[in-house]
Order: C-alpha cells, then structure tokens, then sequence
C-alpha cells in the first residue's frame, strides 16, 4: 500500500478536532498515540455485542469473548514473533509488566548479585530494580551515556561480570528518542549468563522487533503507545523464565486448584493472569495491530525518519535552541530547550496556538542531571503527523521565543 499521510489521518477523529481556536496539531506522541476509528469501532463492538467474562463461562457470550481474546493474544505473538503463545501474558501496561519480573526475582537473586540497567532508563525502569535491590541486597549498576544521548557501550563490556543476573534497558530512549542496539546488548549480557529485559514501550509504534531473534529473554510494552487503548500491555517472557518466576499475583484464573491446605497454579499464560483482565483492551490492542500492519513498519520507519530529519533541521535553525539526543541511531523524538527559557512556559505558549508537546522530565530525571536541566519540550512524531504540522511547531517555538525574552 502506498503511503498516503492525508489518507491516513481520516482514520483518526481526533486529528480533526481544534483546541484553543486552531486545529490541533498532536505531537506528544511518546506519551500515547491516538487512536484510529478501527481500534474505537473495535471497543464499541465488545461492548455493543459481547461482553462477557472470558474463560469462565459455557454460555455462548462467554465464548465469543474469549475466543477474541484470545485471537487478539495470537495476533500480538505473530507480531512479535515469539516462539509460543503462552509467552505473551497481557498486563495492565509496561510498568505492569517490568514490576512482574522485578517481583519474581526477589525469590531467585542474593546478595552480592547485580543487576545492570542504562543511564537513559524511564523511572518504570529504574524504581522497580531499586526496590528489587533493596529485597534481596543486590547491587544496582549502569551503563553510562555520553553528550549526544548514545550508551557508551565499552563501560557496559566492564561493568558485565559472573556477578551480573540481569540487564533492563529500553529500546528507545523516551526523552531523547536515542535507538539502543539491544542486539549487542542482549548478546553481551548472554556471554555472562544474565538475563535481559527489554522496555519496548517507546520502539513499538516505530520498530516491529523480532523477539526470537533478539534471542530477548522479557519484552514488555503498552498498547496504547501503538494505536491501542490504555490499561493494556504485554510482557513476554521467554517459556523457561515464566516457569522459573513465582506467580505475581495470587486470585481467580491464575489456578489449577484451590484448598485450604495448598494452591496449585494455572499453567502459563494463566498462572501470571490473576482476576479478570482488560478483555476489551486485549480485544482493541489486537485491531491496533491489525491496523499498524496494514500500514506497514517499513513505510512508517521511512516516512518518521522524513519527519525527523526535517523538524531536526527547521528546529535548529532557530538561535538559541539547543537538541538533547543527537546520536545517529534516532527515532522521531526531539527534545530540546532554547537557551534562557523555562521548557514549561514554552509548552504553554504553544498549546494556546492548538500544538499538544510534553515538557518536564520526561520520568528520566536522571538523564536531566545528566545535562544539567530541569527539563526540556519534546515534539514526538508520528506516522500521521505531516510537514506541515512540523511548519507550525517551528513557527509556534519561534514565536514563543520572541514573546519570552
Ligand atoms: N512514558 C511516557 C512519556 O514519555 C508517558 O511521555
């Protein structure tokens, strides 16, 4: 299908709204995407026409539900290329998913253990592994960056060691938008015997990752960083790790059988599936799918790259704005601040003129110490984002400067 962006943007309503008087230009995409109508029509298709609670009923509503929900779970392993289907366990998000793993190496990890994460890691990222060290005495150690937001990957080759269990680090870098090269990370950290998680929450709307031949022992994201609704995520996990790792929560659906004396567990997906899940969003996560793979990853990696390629060069083109991440390995993300001016009061202005930017943090409050600021404006693009959307950030920021100094 040839890549049409006007086409496109049909699908999504949202898109065609105003806010403050002009036409919304929506470029906070790294904190959700919007949704097109056939992810919308999908929810209102559950709940018009059958809603029920999955795995537990014979009546026929219970089965349609359930054989959907599981359809959505198939198409989510297709997607991802995991070699089984009970690797991919639905959660309620990425956090859900990175606090899972953390909470089932509580039991296997000692004292003394480390634990390596990235200096470009979201807080779901790091917080979770602190606590993790906290329980059970292991040690926390991470991969430092350098100026341009690339990890500097001879520090990581010295920080690996017989002592290392387990290495997290995202696939792509929220705040700078930076593309880790997750393959050699994986690799290295095999060499030592540790295992990797992969916070996919910010490549999965860009790359289509081949899990099996990342060879990646957890993979986590969100659905609705890729067009799908919030509250649903997956963690994958390779077969050998989910039955190593204790149940996360305990409840209904997560057991084969319940006494007084002693519980046993489901078998996998369901032993990590406590309670009663997002049925619709698993449902919807599916349709978004779906609907990226009409497009096509390749169409939409070539067309963002555009996008960034020329916000890149418009954006510094204006005096006294200053990139963060400018690594060559880069997705449609671009932080930045102009030199005197509070990245807040710039988000503000812009919003008044209809532009939807994110400033602060970014949740990464380390990488903002890193270069000394409180924060920054990120523009984060996608595939149904357009030039001229770019041509108005800029005129936006330009004018923003002007009233600002
Ligand atoms: N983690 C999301 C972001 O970067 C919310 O905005």
């Amino acid at each position: 299908m040839a890549f049409d962006v006007h086409k496109i943007r049909t699908d999504f309503p949202i898109l065609h709204r105003e806010v403050n008087g002009h036409p919304l230009v929506y470029l906070d995409n790294a904190a959700t995407s919007q949704k097109p109508q056939q992810v919308i029509d999908s929810i209102v298709d559950y709940y018009s026409n059958y809603n029920a609670n999955i795995h537990r009923g014979v009546h026929s509503l219970s089965q349609e539900a359930t054989n959907a929900y599981e359809a959505a779970r198939k198409k989510i392993q297709l997607h991802f290329n995991s070699k089984h289907n009970h690797e991919i366990l639905f959660t309620s998000g990425t956090t859900h998913g990175i606090n899972l793993v953390a909470n089932g190496f509580s039991s296997l990890l000692k004292s003394g253990d480390e634990i390596i994460v990235s200096a470009m890691e979201h807080h779901s990222n790091i917080v979770p592994w602190q606590m993790l060290c906290e329980h059970t005495g292991a040690v926390l150690k991470v991969i430092p960056m350098n100026e341009e937001g690339t990890l500097i990957l001879s520090a990581y080759d010295k920080l690996l060691s017989q002592k290392t269990k387990l290495v997290f680090v995202n696939h792509i870098s929220n705040a700078l938008g930076t593309i880790n090269p997750i393959k050699t990370i994986i690799e290295k950290a095999h060499a030592f015997g540790a295992a990797v998680l992969i916070d996919g929450a910010q490549s999965c709307s860009h790359i289509k990752p081949d899990l099996q031949e990342l060879d990646v022992d957890f993979y986590v994201t969100s659905a609705h960083k890729m067009c799908g609704p919030t509250g649903v995520g997956i963690l994958y996990g390779k077969e050998v790790w989910l039955n190593k790792l204790p149940p996360y929560q305990g409840g209904g659906e997560m057991i084969k059988e319940v006494t007084f004396e002693k519980t046993t567990y489901a078998e996998l997906p369901h032993k990590f599936e406590a309670g009663t899940p997002n049925i619709c969003g698993g449902i919807a996560f599916g349709a978004a799918i779906d609907y990226l793979n009409t497009i096509g990853f390749d169409a939409i990696e070539a067309y963002e790259k555009e996008l960034l390629n020329y916000a890149t060069q418009q954006l510094l083109a204006i005096e006294g704005l200053k990139i963060y991440g400018t690594g060559s390995a880069k997705t449609s993300v671009i932080s930045f601040n102009i030199e005197g001016i509070h990245p807040y009061d710039i988000g503000t202005i812009v919003d008044k003129l209809g532009i939807a930017v994110r400033t602060g943090h970014h949740c990464a409050q380390p990488i903002m110490d890193f270069y000394k600021i409180p924060g920054t404006v990120r523009a984060s693009f996608a595939f149904y984002n357009t030039m001229e959307e770019v041509d108005k950030l800029v005129e936006a920021v330009t004018k923003a400067k002007k009233m600002l100094t």
